[in-house]
This record gives C-alpha cells, sequence and structure tokens, in this order.
C-alpha cells in the first residue's frame, strides 16, 4: 500500500508548515494529492499563501493549494495570530510564493478525489479546523464510506485544553465540523494535546534542524524559535510542542504512536465546555468507539525522523 495517497487540509501555522514539508520529503511513505486551505490560525487568504510558501521552500511549486472554507459552519471565525504572528508563518523571512493557487474549491477536490479513487485510497490529514472536511461530509454523503482513514491533530484528555481550559483550538473553532467528523463513520485517527505536548522541540533538536543548513532546515529552526516563546510562557515547557507533523509522522511510522479505540464525542451545546473532545479514555460509558485517541510517542524516534527527512528537501 505505499506510498499511501493523502490530502492534507491546513490552516498554516509554523507546525503546519512542518508536517507539509515532512510528508513532502516523505515520497516512498505518502503521495500527496493536494493541499487544502481552511481558515483557522489565520484568515484563509494567508493560509492559502502560507501554504503555497512551505510548498515552494519544499522544492514543490507543481502542489495543487486549493482554498477552502473562509469561516466556521455555524460560529464566527476565532484566530491563533496569538501562537503563529500576525502572519501565521512569523519567524522566518521566506519570499511571497510564484506559484498560483489551484482553481476550484477545496471542498470539491476533496469531494472529487475521493470518488475518482478506489474506495479505501485516500486517507484525510486534517491539521486545522475540519471545517472543509465536514463541508465534503455534507455535500456528498457518500464519500465517508470511501475514505481509508482521517489522522487529524485535534482535542485532548489529560492535558484539557489549550484555547480554553477544555477545548484544543481546531475543534473549538468549528465544533459542529468536528461533531460532523467524529460521526461520519470512518476509521479516525486523533493526535490531541496528550501526544502533541510530549514532542517537544527543545534547543538541542532545533539545533539539529538549524544544524542542516539547508533552506528547510534553517526555516524550520527560525519558525520553532519564534513560536516556542508562547508554549514555554505559557507552560514553562522546555520548547514548543510540534503538534500537525504527528499527523503526517504517523503516515510514516505509526509505531511511534499508542493510543485506544474508544469513543469521542464532541461538545456543540455548553459555551462552558464548547469544542470539548469527551473522550471516553477508561470505558465508562456504552458508547461506540469511534476513534483511536493516541496517548503516548517516541518523542526521540519523531525527532529522528523529522530531521532525517527534512534533510533530504
Ligand atoms: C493546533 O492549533 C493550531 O494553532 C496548530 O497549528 C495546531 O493545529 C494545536 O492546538
Ligand atoms: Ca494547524
Amino acid at each position: 500500500m505505499h506510498p499511501r495517497k493523502i490530502i492534507i487540509d491546513t490552516d498554516p501555522g509554523q507546525d503546519d508548515a512542518v508536517a507539509i514539508l515532512l510528508a513532502l520529503a516523505s515520497p516512498e511513505d505518502v503521495e500527496v494529492l493536494g493541499i487544502t486551505c481552511v481558515a483557522g490560525n489565520v484568515p484563509l487568504p494567508l493560509t492559502t499563501k502560507n501554504a503555497r510558501i512551505v510548498c515552494e521552500l519544499a522544492g514543490r511549486p507543481d502542489m495543487p493549494v486549493y482554498a477552502g472554507c473562509d469561516r466556521p459552519l455555524d460560529r464566527d471565525l476565532v484566530t491563533a495570530e496569538h501562537v503563529h504572528g500576525k502572519t501565521g508563518l512569523d519567524g522566518p523571512s521566506l519570499p511571497d510564493p510564484v506559484m498560483p493557487l489551484a482553481q476550484g474549491h477545496a471542498v470539491d477536490f476533496i469531494i472529487d478525489q475521493l470518488r475518482t479513487y478506489a474506495p479505501g485510497t485516500i486517507t484525510l490529514c486534517p491539521l486545522g479546523p475540519l471545517t472543509n472536511i465536514a463541508t465534503a461530509l455534507q455535500k456528498a454523503p457518500d464519500i465517508a464510506a470511501r475514505i481509508a482513514k482521517i489522522v487529524l491533530m485535534g482535542g485532548g484528555y489529560f492535558e484539557g485544553g489549550n484555547i480554553t481550559p477544555t477545548a484544543e483550538f481546531n475543534i473549538y473553532v468549528d465544533p459542529q465540523a468536528a461533531d460532523i467528523v467524529f460521526k461520519c463513520g470512518a476509521p479516525i485517527v486523533v493526535m490531541p494535546l496528550d501526544v502533541t505536548h510530549k514532542a517537544l522541540v527543545t534547543a538541542e533538536r532545533n539545533n539539529a534542524f538549524r544544524a542542516l543548513g539547508t533552506p528547510a532546515g534553517i526555516a524550520v529552526a527560525q519558525m520553532t524559535d519564534f513560536f516556542e516563546r508562547f508554549d514555554k510562557e505559557k507552560y514553562g515547557s522546555n520548547g514548543a510542542p510540534l503538534h500537525d507533523p504527528c499527523v503526517t509522522a504517523y503516515m510514516i511510522r505509526p509505531d511511534l504512536f499508542t493510543g485506544r479505540h474508544i469513543n469521542v464525542e464532541i461538545e456543540t451545546q455548553s459555551e462552558l465546555t464548547m469544542g470539548m473532545t469527551v473522550a471516553d479514555w477508561w470505558g465508562v460509558t456504552d458508547r461506540a468507539p469511534n476513534a483511536t485517541f493516541m496517548g503516548a510517542i517516541d518523542a526521540d524516534g519523531f525527532f529522528t525522523l523529522l530531521t532525517e527527512r527534512l534533510a533530504r528537501l
């Protein structure tokens, strides 16, 4: 089954950028059919621009990059410039992209690709709010049965939330979309904060990126230099968590992660806990399992993989 066909749905974001670079550096493991952008960390015009900056940094100006939904299904957009800076990709100084956006809407691209390839062929890799994926499922319910897997970054259980006490950013921004996705019936793998907060870029790990001496290695180190200040101040941690690369690393080395197949439901009613991933980690309900919720990562293995693969770009 190698390489696996994937669509990366994203709102770059420095950690999204690293996730994309890892995938584009790993053609023997993943074939990226396209990159679909959504509003999230920053508004859509910036996420579509940043995705193309990253493709050009990876030497892939041929990659189709689509614009998708510019706001959540049923709520005002919440953004995260306080984490990612006003461009969403603050840190390195990278040139504006020359490559154009692909024609058409991201949602139609997702539907079209899932209908074109055999059922069970395409894995969706959402790295931002789930608006594009939910919209595709609403518009074309037949695609649910054709999705090989959805491997997403979102939620948290033991770690709680990062944008509210109970909600992680990607799920909080569009809880209605997350609810649709978690109920769609496709196999789901979740990389929650419980995992990503263990994937910390320590000074030593960031020096390894910088020491690659390549434009991609140096840019990744500079991105981390920028966004680590937020998590260091907030959590007193050793460095920034690389949330989204856990998704693309899973597509390459699933053995780096362990978790449980459990029921996960999304809070969509209470303003107090809006966007909470109610994860039945301890199996205290009889609700049917619908997701593999990861809890642990081999962080050294993850950073070794990332550094080796970034070195190829
Ligand atoms: C998630 O939110 C964004 O800020 C990151 O890119 C990541 O996808 C972490 O909560
Ligand atoms: Ca993201």
